[in-house]
């Protein structure tokens, strides 16, 4: 542990709850005091204490050109000098919705927010506005953003509190959520054929919309069974509820149309956060036109100061443009980098069998679970199988060896278009190394 991390830990833990702000880069994940990072470039992250770190979690996925991309920093350089927000109608909010709507077959019209659970909010609302229903379906280990009425049955159980497979118990992950905030939402059991048919079934009729992330990205990374989601997408023509797609972690990431293109889907509804951003604040919701025209004149209210800022809409320019551009090399590359690296790291886990490591990916997102298991399913299988104190151990060993991964096993790696060969056989070695060390 660097001495000047953990003597910013220190003062932040007098001034800051867990000395961050959020979770998930605090104590609560690391354990005790997180690496402070002081800047970024390409794909290195630069500790306080200046040791360079080959960086795989990428901000969470907002990251797909890296750190300080030339063209990022052009863009902001430019354009911060001309204003940083007016809360106005502007050209480049015109621009980027065209550019939406154009690479998104789904989407008819946007409207822009600043983060993924904003936008999911507001996408509730809609569905809930346009189909004059209540419920909400979603899937157990499923997150969309810390909206009361999803937040249930997103974080790891033990096994004793899952309930029936058809009927799971629903757990809300916070304190401070009355139960009239949940008491629509039905939780169902994700890649299971069966579960969702039953929920359809008995609450189909009244459900304002099914909402699936298309990867199950908050529990490591878990893809969906062959024709899984287009079994939901059919459930919710037959029983009229809309198809909302969460592609907060796979939009341009996954693929240009992100999961929708992969898996060959037509969502009623999307919301994106994340990569849109090229790495500043800016989310959207987007749909059919006759959904999304809920949202005229504020008849489904949603409003915001800091919707459609025009520094993020010109990153997000940027960064739309920089991904396609030469026939979408960059969401090519990502992918096979992404690939190469998840091969990589299941090579050096045979040939280092004494663990039990497994990984999972798809495209350029992957993850490292330690399990005795042959794959990871569902929430269900991630609970009762996958070792998350040996994961953060393992990771807290990468840091030592220039290393940057996030220290949670429900959360995954990520690839970005300045990654390079030399830095996935340099992140093949050091796991390697550390699993011959770890115990
Ligand atoms: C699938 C999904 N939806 C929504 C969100 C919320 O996004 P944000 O953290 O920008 O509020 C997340 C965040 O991780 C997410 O993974």
């Amino acid at each position: 542990m660097s001495n000047t991390s953990q003597s910013l830990f220190d003062r932040g833990m007098k001034v800051l709850v867990e000395g961050v702000s959020s979770a998930s880069r605090g104590p609560a994940t690391f354990g005790g005091a997180p690496r402070y990072m002081s800047h970024g470039q390409g794909a290195r992250l630069y500790d306080v204490d200046g040791r360079a770190y080959i960086d795989w979690m990428m901000a969470f996925g907002a990251l797909p050109l890296g750190h300080a991309h030339p063209r990022i920093v052009e863009t902001v350089t430019r354009e911060v000098a001309r204003g940083t927000h007016f809360a106005t109608a502007l050209e480049v909010e015109v621009e980027v919705a065209e550019m939406l709507v154009s690479l998104l077959p789904h989407v008819d019209k946007v409207r822009f927010a600043n983060t993924g659970t904003e936008a999911a909010m507001a996408a509730f609302r809609l569905c809930r506005g346009h189909t004059g229903r209540r419920k909400i379906i979603k899937f157990e280990g499923h997150y969309h953003g810390w909206w009361d009425a999803v937040l249930v049955n997103t974080n790891p159980l033990p096994p004793t509190m899952f309930g029936h497979p058809n009927d799971p118990i629903r757990i809300p992950d916070s304190s401070g959520i009355p139960e009239e905030a949940w008491k629509d939402t039905i939780v169902v059991r994700w890649n299971d054929f069966d579960a969702i048919e039953t929920a359809m079934r008995l609450h189909g009729a009244e459900a304002a919309c099914v909402v699936t992330e298309g990867v199950m990205s908050n529990m490591g990374v878990i893809p969906p069974k062959p024709g899984y989601l287009k079994h939901i997408e059919d459930l919710c023509r037959k029983y009229g509820a809309l198809f909302y797609l969460d592609e907060t972690v796979t939009g341009f990431r996954l693929a240009a149309g992100g999961c929708a293109e992969l898996y060959g889907l037509t969502p009623d509804i999307v919301t994106y956060g994340k990569a849109l951003g090229g790495g500043l604040p800016m989310a959207m919701i987007g749909g059919r036109a006759d959904v999304m025209a809920g949202l005229e004149w504020g008849k489904v209210l949603h409003f915001g100061t800091h919707n459609a800022g025009r520094l993020a809409l010109h990153v997000t320019k940027t960064m739309l443009e920089t991904m396609l551009e030469n026939d979408q090399a960059g969401f090519k590359r990502i992918k096979t980098l992404g690939q190469s690296m998840a091969a990589e790291l299941t090579r050096v886990a045979k040939t280092s069998n004494r663990h039990g490591m497994v990984v999972q990916s798809v495209n350029s997102m992957f993850q490292i679970f330690f399990t005795d298991q042959p794959e990871i399913n569902d929430f269900r299988d991630f609970c009762t199988h996958v070792d998350r104190v040996k994961f953060r151990n393992f990771v807290l060993r990468l840091f030592d060896k220039g290393i940057y991964m996030n220290p949670s096993a429900t959360l995954h790696s990520l690839s970005a278009i300045v990654h390079t060969e030399d830095d996935i056989k340099a992140t093949a070695k050091a796991v390697a190394e550390v699993l011959d060390e770890m115990p």
